[in-house]
């Protein structure tokens, strides 16, 4: 049976490609997308989310648009030398007819994890915030929940943003500090593991080529954007997929090694706020709340999110 999932997501190309991966694998049953502030602006992120479901066809998931800017401070939205201006790194891709869906972020997940008869997997791939309202909210719901897979943090990689600070949790450390002590099973996908899978720019070569099809061109498209952002900072062009690995860690978790333990969020720290603490050694004698990813299957997980979005281009063509 197909997990049942929701998406909360700041697309942005990585997730664009991770929102690619989750419709092109048959362990998922995406029930429904929610969009919050954090790469580029909320309307940009609503409607990229639009935009990406239907060349994925798939208009038929609802998309409920979320919080714009963060819990507690005004944190600056992401570098458009990385996503882009509009977020998919200039790529244009058309404009579905529907709109986003009227309840919004929140009245979605309350309406969708109230109505499933199934517990739901939550992938949050975007800064926390609306995952944290949802909490705050309706805590009877989000007790609901199966469990939440977010990307962000790291433990011996801890920051990209700040030295300190992944994007994710750094743009709203108080909402990450609240869902990570809310009571769900977290699976926490940062950069420890993001890092070690660094896709070369020809790693994409199946999405290329004169038989590629709107799908396959449109993320080309991307990565090659993304592609040189990297370049310019590394001397490469090889990228991090930072969101498909936490939808990758959904599809096939034997791709990531996880341990178990205490996280919590840094909200105080002048210099380390939004950093996340993972106490690997048990020295605090907390109860474990955490999955925190250390090592990843990096031919595996290159394989998986290449080849599911070469065979839904080539669905779709
Ligand atoms: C995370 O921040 C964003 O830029 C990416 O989309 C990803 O979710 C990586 O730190
Ligand atoms: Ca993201």
């Amino acid at each position: 049976m197909a997990i049942p999932v929701i998406i909360d997501t700041d697309p942005g190309i990585d997730d664009a490609i991770a929102i690619a991966l989750a419709c092109a694998s048959p362990e998922i049953d995406l029930l429904g997308i929610t969009t919050v502030g954090g790469n580029t602006g909320i309307e940009n992120t609503t409607g990229n989310a639009l935009k990406l479901l239907h060349l994925f066809g798939r208009d038929d998931v609802p998309v409920g648009a979320g919080a714009a800017r963060a819990l507690a401070f005004e944190a600056d939205l992401g570098d458009p030398t990385i996503h882009g201006q509009g977020g998919l790194g200039g790529v244009e891709l058309a404009v579905p007819e529907r709109g986003s869906d009227p309840r919004g972020a929140l009245g979605l997940l309350v309406d969708l994890v109230e109505s499933h008869p199934e517990p739901i997997t939550l992938i949050a791939i975007g800064p926390l915030t609306n995952v944290a309202l949802f909490a705050a909210t309706r805590p009877d719901l989000y007790a609901k929940l199966d469990r939440l897979v977010i990307m962000g943090g790291g433990v011996h990689i801890t920051g990209n943003h700040t030295p300190t600070g992944e994007f994710n949790i750094w743009f709203d450390p108080e909402a990450a500090a609240r869902v990570f002590s809310a009571g769900v099973d977290v699976t926490m996908v940062g950069l420890d593991v993001t890092h070690k899978a660094m896709f070369a720019g020809t790693d994409w070569a199946p999405l290329r080529g004169a038989d590629a099809g709107a799908v396959g061109t449109a993320i080309a498209g991307m990565v090659d954007f993304y592609g040189s952002f990297y370049m310019s900072q590394n001397g490469s062009d090889a990228t991090a997929q930072h969101d498909s690995l936490a939808v990758a860690a959904v599809v096939k978790p034997e791709l990531v090694t996880t341990q178990h333990c205490w996280v919590g969020v840094e909200t105080a720290g002048t210099l380390t706020r939004g950093m996340t603490v993972a106490d690997l050694k048990d020295v605090w004698k907390q109860t474990p709340n955490t999955h925190v990813a250390l090592d990843v299957d990096v031919p595996a997980f290159i394989e998986l999110l290449v080849g599911r979005i070469a065979d839904l281009d080539a669905r779709l063509r």
